[in-house]
């Protein structure tokens, strides 16, 4: 993590009542301040409509930070000081509601003695995004903080929009009043170790750039499987489904990622560059191609966790005839001389039967004949495998001789984990994040170019399914890895999915 402190600021989290802050913010605010990397003087407004004083805040903040920040941070004596610096402020996203913010902004900086630094953070409901910046933008606070000196920035959570539509419409309305320098996007993937490993890792190392194009992989596979189904959050899920909650942005990322071209230099403007070119790169779907390429889910009960677990459109905030889709899986191709013909095969789901995300890069299969004979195995091809959660590391799979007096071939794996070569688990995504918003560096956030980029591709797939509305989705039981039409996808390739490494069992978040 960056030593750096930021200058003295006021973080304004819209949506403090809500799941995000509580989950997420409020415990990684608290992280970084237990941790030293929060400057003094520092102070948080949450915003939001329900009446709530700054005692009741404070108290809901003491009880996230005791539930979910991390064990290493626990720290009551921290804690209490932590919440001296809280304040809340109730108001709507209109007009009064901003003028309140202000008066009570201005009162915390001269009590406090603070420059007038201040770092919003959008943390409700994205409908109410457009209608916060619009009432911040009639306001006249940002051009306020501005002449006094101090730097206003903008935090804004996915989703941006809900097709590409709107999300060039929240772009529109954002650079209204903040500038892109100053607009912090944030895909908490990008804010985890390793995803930010993938380019270090590519081209760090001499040795694999060279075979990381169509002359030597055979195709690449990206799995975000997720053990739990909607949970609480239903009547959100229910509006988005996971093309548009994981597919369009987590996965996105992590593909241009794995396959954009070298950047000119380690810089955010660089890198973004070069993601938006991969993006770009991507053959659409049209409507006849989504059929044969894209394949929807929706999860029946089954069992989880040993456990009885209901269905999809059961669960609570659910429309019991609802389509939405809790898996998705597609195939897609990147047309540029380094992937031509290379499929990269993507799926997502909830409700499957462990909680992990995995890159992996399948190399084509050894062109030796030297050791078919009539009894051997076909050889395996080399996978390279990137984990990005949990038991975070890398698997690398090629044959082994096996020791006499076999004549066997097998393939085994070499294994590089985290944990044990830096003796702890990665530190969470959101407090690196959070800290450099507040420090101004731009480089693991999202561009606006980005967002329309990943949304050039994906609204056009949502736009045809849309069209193609008639029968069920394709069912999966909860706790298995799909609906058979998943499988399809890749068989009809000659392929199958796989998972270089199952999460342990006692890893967190897994069942
Ligand atoms: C969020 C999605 O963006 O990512 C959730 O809205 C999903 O539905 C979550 O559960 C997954 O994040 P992680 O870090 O647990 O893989």
């Amino acid at each position: 993590m960056s030593a750096r402190i930021p200058e003295p600021f006021v973080l304004v989290i819209f949506g403090a009542s809500g799941d995000l802050t509580r989950r997420k913010l409020l415990p990684a605010v608290f992280g970084l301040y237990r941790d030293g990397l929060l400057p003094e003087p520092f102070a948080v407004i949450g915003f939001a409509r329900s009446d709530k004083t700054d005692d009741d805040f404070r108290a809901e903040t003491v009880d996230s930070i005791h539930r979910l920040a991390r064990p290493a941070c626990q720290d009551e004596d921290a804690c209490h000081l932590f919440t001296e610096r809280l304040f809340y402020v109730r108001g709507g996203y209109d007009a009064e509601g901003i003028g309140r913010l202000k008066s009570r902004l201005d009162a915390i900086r001269a009590e406090r003695k603070m420059p007038a630094n201040v770092l919003f953070d959008l943390a409700t409901p994205a409908e109410a995004f457009g209608p916060i910046v619009d009432a911040i933008g009639a306001s006249g606070l940002v051009r306020s903080i501005a002449s006094s000196g101090g730097w206003a920035r903008l935090i804004v959570e996915k989703p941006f929009g809900s097709d590409l539509a709107g999300a060039r419409d929240l772009n529109r309305r954002i650079a209204a009043v903040f500038t892109e320098d100053r607009t912090f996007r944030i895909d908490h993937y990008l804010g985890k170790e390793t995803v930010q490993n993938i380019l270090v890792f590519r081209f760090a190392n001499a040795l694999f750039e060279p075979v990381w194009n169509r002359d030597y992989v055979d195709h690449v596979q990206i799995t975000v499987a997720e053990s739990l189904g909607v949970e609480e959050r239903g009547g959100f899920y229910d509006r988005a489904g996971a093309l548009r909650d994981v597919l369009q942005n987590h996965m996105m990322h992590l593909l241009a990622l794995t396959a954009m071209e070298p950047p000119g230099a380690l810089d955010a403007q660089r890198v973004r560059d070069g993601k938006v070119a991969l993006l770009a790169a991507l053959r659409p779907l049209g409507p006849g191609d989504v059929a044969k390429n894209v394949v929807r889910g929706q999860y029946a009960a089954g069992m989880l966790d040993g456990r009885e677990a209901r269905g999809y459109v059961a669960e609570k905030g659910v429309a019991r005839d609802s389509r939405t889709e809790t898996f998705a899986a597609l195939r897609c191709f990147v047309d540029n001389p380094r992937w031509q013909g290379v499929p990269f095969y993507l799926r997502t789901g909830k409700a499957m039967p462990v909680k992990m995300t995995e890159i992996s890069v399948h190399f084509k299969p050894p062109a030796s004949a030297l050791f078919r004979t009539p009894s051997a195995k076909p050889l395996s091809a080399n996978v390279l495998g990137l984990r990005i959660q949990p038991n975070e590391g890398i698997s690398l799979r090629f044959e082994v001789k096996v020791p006499w007096p076999s004549a066997e071939i097998h393939p085994y794996q070499m294994e590089f984990s985290y944990v044990d070569a830096f003796r702890h688990e990665p530190p969470d995504a959101y407090e690196r994040l959070l800290l450099d918003a507040a420090l101004g560096d731009p480089g693991l956030f999202i561009r606006n170019d980005e967002v329309e980029a990943a949304w050039s591709f994906v609204s056009p797939i949502l736009d045809a399914l849309d069209r193609d509305r008639v029968g069920p989705l394709p069912q999966y039981a909860a706790g298995t890895w799909g609906p058979k039409e998943a499988d399809d996808l890749l068989l009809a390739d000659g392929r199958r999915w796989e998972i270089l490494r199952r999460p342990l069992p006692h890893v967190k978040g897994n069942l």
